[in-house]
């Protein structure tokens, strides 16, 4: 039986925000019980774009802060940063060698996070999603609790995966290293698992409090866009007073969101933050105005935040505990990646 192992990151490029809380690491937390998971902080993503030194090594610490204030159990599972474990950038070397060019001109992050001037973009930017496969499959993972925003990287992660089966599969044979896979319908012979997007629910991507139509994230310019774990009640109901959304009362029912993206966000977190369903949410609150409901979603964010942040600086308050928790994650996340290295070298003859 090959083991089942979870593998997720975020980067540390800024403050963690709400998206990535409701989208990535609230569902962690509850992934723990049932798979051995690593959870990793990407910071060799992060970098991708220039991030002050300092501010990048705090940053780091934060996000740690945050998977162990969720709740993250660094004893039973792994945390480390991935600067710490080079055997990332090892086998992401050896996939920039699998990906062909054309996958990689496909990705759409990549279009939008190079923005207008591409030729100014670092190389890193561009192969990026080699180095997201590079993480996941170190570890030979089986699942990946991503967002909607990373399912198209997860394919390609898949493709390399499938395209590296493919070309060693003699090698792989020869030296008795291959693996009999089930994933889901599929039976998957070869080294590397056929990595699965781990979906519970309804997939949850939290949009710009500004812009409905970009989705939450570090690197917008807008602090007003986003909620920070670490923003205070104030700015927390200062931010989602000043949301964007239309003069029009709350429809009640889902169907009525359609077309109002900025309104859809907003009961749509709303939701999410009180582990109910939209329609549900509607049901209650359908006809009201948002000068009415986005009190309401202030306070209740305040109350799922208010604790984590709490919890975030203390953890903060000690930053040599932190780095020790990570060295630790490092060494036992380097036992296992030096191991898909060294196989993965002598399947390819090198
Ligand atoms: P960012 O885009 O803010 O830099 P990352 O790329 O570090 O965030 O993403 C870390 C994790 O958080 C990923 O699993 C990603 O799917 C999730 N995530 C990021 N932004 C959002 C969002 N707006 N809504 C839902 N999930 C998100
Ligand atoms: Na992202």
């Amino acid at each position: 039986e090959f083991t089942q192992r979870i593998f997720s990151g975020v980067q540390p490029s800024g403050n963690l925000h709400l998206g990535n809380y409701l989208g990535a690491v609230r569902r962690w937390v509850k992934l723990q019980d049932d798979y051995p998971c690593i959870f990793c902080v990407v910071d060799l993503h992060a970098i991708t774009v220039y991030q002050d030194p300092e501010a990048l090594e705090h940053a780091t610490r934060e996000v740690a802060a945050a998977y162990l204030a969720a709740g993250i159990d660094p004893q039973q599972h792994i945390v480390f940063n991935q600067s710490r474990v080079p055997e990332h950038a090892e086998l992401a070397w050896l996939f920039n060698c699998i990906v062909r060019l054309g996958w990689l001109n496909r990705m759409t992050q990549f279009k939008d996070k190079a923005g207008k001037d591409k030729e100014a973009a670092s190389a890193g930017l561009y192969v990026y999603p080699t180095l997201m496969a590079a993480d996941i499959l170190a570890y030979r993972a089986t699942h990946v609790p991503v967002g909607d925003d990373q399912k198209q990287h997860l394919e390609l992660t898949r493709d390399i995966a499938a395209k590296f089966n493919h070309d060693y599969a003699d090698r792989i044979a020869a030296k008795g290293l291959g693996v009999t896979m089930q994933m889901g319908e599929e039976t998957v012979e070869g080294y590397f698992p056929l990595t699965e997007p781990l979906i519970d629910g309804p997939a949850t991507r939290v949009m710009s409090l500004r812009d409905g139509s970009k989705k939450m994230s570090k690197s917008d310019p807008s602090d007003l866009s986003r909620i920070n774990l670490t923003d205070d009640a104030d700015q927390i109901a200062k931010k989602i007073r000043k949301a964007k959304t239309d003069p029009d009362a709350l429809p009640s029912e889902v169907a009525g969101l359609a077309g109002r993206a900025e309104a859809d966000n907003l009961v749509g977190i709303f939701a999410a933050l009180a582990g109910r369903a939209k329609a549900d949410v509607l049901a209650e609150y359908g006809g009201r105005q948002f000068s009415e409901f986005k009190p309401v979603v202030a306070d209740l964010a305040v109350a799922v935040l208010a604790p984590i942040s709490a919890e975030m600086r203390r953890y903060l308050a000690d930053p040599a505990g932190i780095d020790a928790i990570l060295r630790d994650g490092a060494e036992r996340a380097r036992a296992i990646a030096s191991q898909t290295i060294a196989e993965t070298k002598s399947i390819m003859g090198l």
